[in-house]
């Protein structure tokens, strides 16, 4: 009998992990903290929220005797801390957001697990999910594996990268189990529109222009968001406690590449002539300190899990496009008051 607190569950990536282990362990007790953010949606979860076994919790990181009550209250026995402002570009704008959820939110939930636990860590887990921004940038070759020294770019991967360092210390310190397991971009359902794929198919909905940053030739390793949660799944119950695993889906895309297949995906979909969409392609000034290629040596979690993605990146781009394109209720819920002024502020003169 598990009673798991899962942060950050109304968000994208864990809104999937909290859907998977609800309906996949229906004697496990799931409860969902989010303090709902403009990143927090709870329709994301419509479809499972009357199980039986699903309770959320409206509570912000920041506020620890809520945390403490919680943690009373269901009895937890483990946590998946997915909780954490997660956009680079916020974090160029107001670095200390980061500061106070990523870094302060994370050591006020590990403070509240060591007491709860304090009788017998060993029953215990507290797994933390990370990034791959918290190993910097490699250059046109290479991987970054779990040994890679640590070099944040960013305001929000130095937060990761610190709130990774603070989960360590306190394996070190008070010998709590923990894992951490640091994954490349994922992409899927439910993916807030300020990233770049969900960003990127609603305007090509709105035939509005494609912001591609600098010269295009930026990297990333996509892997779809199911697959994350399924990676999440085997760390949780099989990884060995105090170890590091990186997950990704040696899936290595240049921005401007990515950006075309979307538009030829789109235009197939929408109906629309070859290449009309590529024409809302417009270059725009770069993001300062931007990170040039991530790319995961996943090797470790396959040869020890046996985990490797499921589903190919074709596969699921079009099963996104597929979700946005039957989702525009969830899209337009979202992409109207404050993303708008969002959405100014970041493309408007760059
Ligand atoms: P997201 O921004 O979609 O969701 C974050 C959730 O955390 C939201 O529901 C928000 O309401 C909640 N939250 C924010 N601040 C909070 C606070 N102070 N207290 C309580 N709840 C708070 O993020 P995501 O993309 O789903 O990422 C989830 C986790 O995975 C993050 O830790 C992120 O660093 C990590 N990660 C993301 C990616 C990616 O590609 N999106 C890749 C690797 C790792
Ligand atoms: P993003 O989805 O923000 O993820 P991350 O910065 O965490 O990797 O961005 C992915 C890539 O796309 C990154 O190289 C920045 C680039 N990008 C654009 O070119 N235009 C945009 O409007 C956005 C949001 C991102």
């Amino acid at each position: 009998m598990k009673n798991i607190l899962i942060t950050g569950g109304a968000g994208f990536i864990g809104s999937h992990v909290v859907r998977l282990f609800v309906t996949k362990y229906p004697q496990y007790k799931i409860v969902n903290l989010d303090a709902l953010t403009y990143a927090g949606n709870l329709e994301n979860l419509k479809d499972i929220d009357h199980s039986a076994n699903y309770f959320f919790e409206k509570i912000n990181l920041l506020d620890p005797d809520k945390l403490n009550e919680v943690f009373k209250k269901y009895q937890i026995t483990d946590v998946i801390h997915l909780a954490a402002e997660s956009h680079v570009d916020r974090s160029i704008v107001s670095p200390l957001d980061f500061v106070y959820t990523n870094i302060i939110g994370t050591v006020n939930l590990l403070n509240t697990a060591r007491h709860a636990w304090k009788d017998n860590y060993s029953q215990h887990l507290f797994y933390h999910i990370s990034t791959d921004e918290v190993y910097g940038a490699l250059g046109e070759t290479g991987l970054f594996t779990e040994s890679t020294p640590y070099h944040p770019n960013s305001p929000y991967s130095a937060s990761k990268a610190s709130s990774d360092h603070f989960v360590r210390a306190y394996a070190e310190t008070y010998h709590m189990h923990t894992v951490v397991s640091n994954c490349s971009n994922n992409y899927g359902p439910f993916h807030f529109p300020e990233k770049l794929i969900p960003l990127f198919i609603n305007n090509i909905i709105n035939k509005k222009p494609l912001p591609v940053y600098g010269d295009g030739l930026y990297t990333r390793d996509w892997l779809f968001v199911k697959d994350h949660a399924l990676a999440i799944d085997l760390i949780f119950h099989e990884g060995k406690p105090d170890e590091t695993y990186n997950i990704g889906g040696f899936n290595e895309w240049r921005n401007i590449d990515l950006v075309k297949l979307l538009c030829k995906l789109m235009d197939e979909k929408l109906g629309r002539e070859m290449g009309e969409s590529e024409q809302l392609i417009t270059y725009v000034k770069d993001r300062p300190g931007h990170d040039r290629r991530y790319a995961i040596d996943a090797t470790k979690i396959n040869k020890e899990l046996g985990w490797k993605p499921t589903v190919t990146f074709e596969e699921g781009l079009s099963q996104t496009i597929d979700w946005y394109l039957s989702n525009t209720e969830w899209l337009n819920n979202i992409t109207s008051g404050a993303y708008e002024k969002y959405y100014n502020l970041m493309y408007t003169n760059r």
